[in-house]
């Protein structure tokens, strides 16, 4: 490796993981200067960094780059196998666990199903009554500490009653989103190269317990909605099911696919919707452009929001032969995390790249959904609506929205789904 490219090592710099649970800006610039492909000793991967390698690896998914079965595995507590098994939540046809082929077909099916006009009619028709009630709730005090308050609140829920699960129950969804938490926390273990400490095997313990319990929590949602004639997810789902799973599917595929929704739309939207808040918290000049820009500028604010916070750091890809990248040669099977909060901030590719741009060229131009292609987030639909409803009350409902400057201020956080918190808020 060390005479193919720059190493973090020799540069005397830290592996990525350094710069979790922080602002990691700095750090990518550093890396920036090394090259735009660089290597993680500590990690043992590629990093790649620019704008134009990363849609080089777009236009190469599936042939030169693969996702990998096991890409997430700890390599503890349970066989590659059994982990598969459960990282899918032991829905054997759904979107995660079927082969390639089985899978972009699936994907389609998902794209489709969270775009179009019926996704966008859920801006009114549930998002907007679910931002509205929870403002309702601090709206008179005139502060509010918006993350916990507003933004984990808010996304979850509506995901949920987009899914039919019972999204009104506060203490049912908290604990739903509780058991999610611990089974997103096994998917880091592998980033950090843990091996079987005691803490690793009890984390893999409580991850298998929550996804048990998780399949029994949904499961009664999903046994009701057989018939498949309502219009929430469980029921579309079961209204494709033969053609999506296939003739032998179960209800464990169907509970799988609404498991993997939750988890991979709640989270997630919850942790924009709050980068997006502090965005518009820090700069009332902003929140002046939205206002006076209507409807596009709102559009262009969600996309911007998504560009310079996208909430998940790490595209990691396994290359399925030798190949090379950015000059640097990659031998079949090692391993690359696309930093696309980099590229997103690649300065050959946007300028300015770390302000706020309601005018850009190509505003979706971003790798905030992931590489773009059959893998990228199928829910990409219902979160732009999500975000652009949201951001639209919170503009409506709470003028004068400043921060409160007698209270902590927010810092990012986390490591695989990225945040801004905590949000204290002034407003009239
Ligand atoms: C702002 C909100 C969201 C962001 C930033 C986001 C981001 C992403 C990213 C980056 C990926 C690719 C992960 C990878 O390649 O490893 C992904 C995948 C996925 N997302 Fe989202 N997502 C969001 C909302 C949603 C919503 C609302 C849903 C469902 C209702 C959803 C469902 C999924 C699923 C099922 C996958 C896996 C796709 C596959 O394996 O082919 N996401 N998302």
């Amino acid at each position: 490796m060390a005479d193919r490219a720059p190493r973090l090592l020799d540069a005397g710099l830290a592996s990525l993981r350094s710069a979790d649970d922080a602002e990691p800006w700095a750090y990518y610039e550093q890396l920036r200067e090394l090259g735009d492909v660089v290597w993680d000793d500590v990690m043992g991967v590629w990093l790649v960094l620019s704008y134009d390698l990363l849609k080089q690896v777009t236009r190469e998914d599936g042939e030169v780059w693969g996702k990998g079965r096991e890409r997430h595995y700890p390599g503890v507590g349970m066989t590659p196998d059994e982990w598969h098994e459960w990282a899918t939540f032991y829905g054997p046809h759904s979107l995660q666990a079927v082969p390639r082929e089985e899978h972009d077909a699936q994907h389609r099916w998902w794209m489709k199903t969270f775009s179009g006009r019926q996704v966008r009619l859920l801006g009114d028709t549930l998002v907007r009554p679910i931002a509205d009630m929870q403002i309702d709730r601090f709206a008179a005090r005139g502060r509010a500490e918006l993350h916990g308050e507003f933004s984990a609140r808010v996304a979850p829920r509506v995901v949920a009653a987009a899914m039919g699960l019972p999204w009104e129950d506060d203490d049912w969804l908290e604990h739903l989103l509780e058991l999610h938490e611990r089974r997103i926390a096994l998917f880091s273990l592998n980033f950090d190269g843990n091996r079987g400490s005691a803490s690793d095997l009890a984390a893999v313990e409580a991850g298998r317990a929550a996804v048990l319990e998780l399949i029994e929590l949904v499961r009664p949602y999903v046994e009701e909605r057989r018939a498949g004639d309502g219009e929430d997810f469980i029921s579309l789902v079961w209204r494709a099911a033969e053609d999506v799973f296939g003739p032998d599917h179960t209800a464990e595929d169907v509970i799988a696919t609404i498991n993997v929704a939750f988890s991979g739309g709640s989270h997630t939207t919850r942790s924009t919707t709050s980068s997006g808040l502090y965005l518009l918290l820090g700069d009332p000049e902003v929140q002046g452009w939205i206002r006076s820009g209507g409807p596009s500028a709102l559009a262009r604010f969600v996309e911007e929001t998504l560009r310079l916070f996208g909430a998940i750091p790490y595209q990691m890809r396994t290359a399925l032969r030798d190949t090379e990248l950015g000059g640097v040669e990659i031998r079949c099977g090692e391993r690359i995390i696309g930093l696309g909060q980099a590229a997103n901030r690649d300065p050959r590719r946007h300028p300015r790249p770390f302000s706020v741009d309601l005018g850009r060229r190509a505003p979706r131009d971003h790798f905030s959904f992931g590489i773009p292609g059959v893998s990228s987030c199928p829910g990409q639909g219902l979160a732009r609506t999500q975000l652009t409803t949201i951001f639209d009350v919170v503009l409506e409902r709470l003028p004068g929205l400043r921060l409160d400057p007698d209270r902590e201020p927010p810092r990012y956080r986390e490591s695989l789904i990225r945040l801004w918190k905590p949000l204290h808020a002034l407003f009239e």
